[in-house]
């Protein structure tokens, strides 16, 4: 394959397959491939490390969405994710991101370490009545980052069964190519997450409680010009779905990576310790969020290319976890592993705010996992779902025993 073919497979519609081969041609051409004026695709690990850091290189936000897409305003699921940090630019992004840092501390997550082991614990648990075949993505993958993500935000239990459904729906167009039909059904679930937030938000204000619905809520109230009211809103649902569709994927990736390396499963499951490895190398070879975009505020450089200014780059986190320059045997699972840290979860400024909560949740799950079923195996060979940047499973079917 070479590296023409290689971007037609990248960019075409999201389908289940691997795009490893893709990657490896991408990087024998160099670490930048211009795919037409105003497009670039970027492998190579350090040309996606410093683009991500480079102030030229832009999100989305609504002025580069305006020059780049008139008419995006229409649709509700891309201006959700306009009014949030995600897809914010200087000084609307550091406004925004300081305020959801500090209320989202290193504190408040460290301190879920052990009610996360016990409701792994708990789901766990509920795993023995299923023996003979479970799907660890529907019992598992899915119920842990929901639990917790919706415990910081203080989302009542009783609502929690109806977010995945919303979440994939939203994710939808975070995918490079997505559908009229992805783009309705994205457009209805952020209809569904914003009126959900604005309801939760007042219930708060009547009844403050020790949450981030009620932190950021205070936030907006006390001044609405450091965070506004479709900012609060859109950062709500931001954080809900980021923080697990996301942390889903890591898991179950994580199960058959682990299913798929019986010795290194052996050793993480005799040393708890070895977990923190384990997830980093998890994390590099089966990126949960492959890519993310940019648009070039003005001209730029990426790894000696000339980018012109509002040319548009995709910056492929997966590629640049298996660059054959920065990490040896880029295809093997090896947890062992010295290297540097794999770019899933960006870097810069946007760098990803639920990376230690995402980190913290696959190390409980996938050690405690090995450790209640040592006999735990792949009832069949898993589909992933058809999407190219969020990648996962579509589910996990096991059996917990021999
Ligand atoms: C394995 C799990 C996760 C992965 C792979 C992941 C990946 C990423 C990546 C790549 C970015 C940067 C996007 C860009 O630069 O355009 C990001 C941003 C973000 N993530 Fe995560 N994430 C994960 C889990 C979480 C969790 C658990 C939360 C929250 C509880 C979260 C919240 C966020 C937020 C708020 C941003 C936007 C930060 C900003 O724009 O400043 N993520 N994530």
């Amino acid at each position: 394959m070479d590296a023409g073919e290689a971007a037609g497979i990248l960019l075409a519609p999201p389908t289940d397959r691997e795009p490893d081969a893709a990657y490896a041609a991408l990087h024998a051409h160099g670490p930048v491939l211009q795919v037409s004026e105003s497009l670039f695709l970027v492998s190579g690990y350090d040309a996606v490390d410093r683009a991500l850091r480079d102030s030229a290189m832009e999100t989305f936000d609504k002025e580069q969405l305006d020059s780049a897409w008139p008419g995006w305003r229409e649709y509700r699921a891309i201006a959700l994710f306009a009014d949030s940090m995600l897809r914010s630019n200087a000084p609307h992004h550091t406004r925004q991101r300081r305020l959801a840092a500090g209320v989202f501390t290193a504190r408040r997550v460290a301190a879920l370490r052990e009610t996360i082991a016990g409701q792994v614990d708990e789901l766990l648990g509920g795993l023995t009545a299923y023996g003979s075949g479970v799907d660890l993505v529907g019992r598992l993958a899915y119920p842990l980052p929901i639990w917790v993500i919706t415990a910081l935000l203080g989302v009542p239990e009783a609502d929690r069964g109806r977010f995945r459904r919303l979440a994939e729906a939203l994710t939808g167009v975070l995918e490079l190519h997505w559908t009229e039909e992805d783009r309705v059904k994205a457009d209805a679930a952020a209809d569904e997450l914003i009126d959900y937030f604005a309801h939760l938000v007042e219930l708060r204000r009547a009844e403050p409680a020790d949450d981030l619905v009620t932190a950021l809520a205070a936030a907006h109230d006390a001044d609405g010009e450091r965070l506004t009211a479709d900012e609060l809103l859109a950062n709500l649902a931001l954080l809900l779905v980021a923080g697990f569709e996301t942390t889903t994927n890591l898991i179950g990736n994580g199960v058959v990576l682990l299913h798929d390396h019986p010795t290194y499963a052996e050793k993480l499951r005799e040393d708890q310790e070895l977990a923190t490895a384990y997830v980093e190398e998890i994390l590099r070879i089966d990126a949960p969020v492959q890519l993310t975009t940019r648009r070039a505020a003005r001209e730029a450089q990426v790894a000696g290319v000339a980018v012109p200014a509002g040319a548009e780059v995709v910056l492929l986190l997966g590629a640049a976890n298996r660059d054959p320059g920065r990490f040896d045997r880029p295809d093997v699972f090896d947890p062992t592993r010295a290297g540097p840290s794999p770019l899933s979860f960006g870097a810069g400024v946007h760098y990803c705010l639920g990376a230690p909560l995402a980190r913290m949740e696959a190390q409980v799950a996938l050690s405690a996992l090995l450790r209640r079923f040592p006999d735990l195996a792949l009832a069949a060979r898993p589909v992933r779902r058809a999407r190219m940047n969020l990648r996962g499973w579509r589910e996990l079917p096991v059996t917990l025993a021999r």
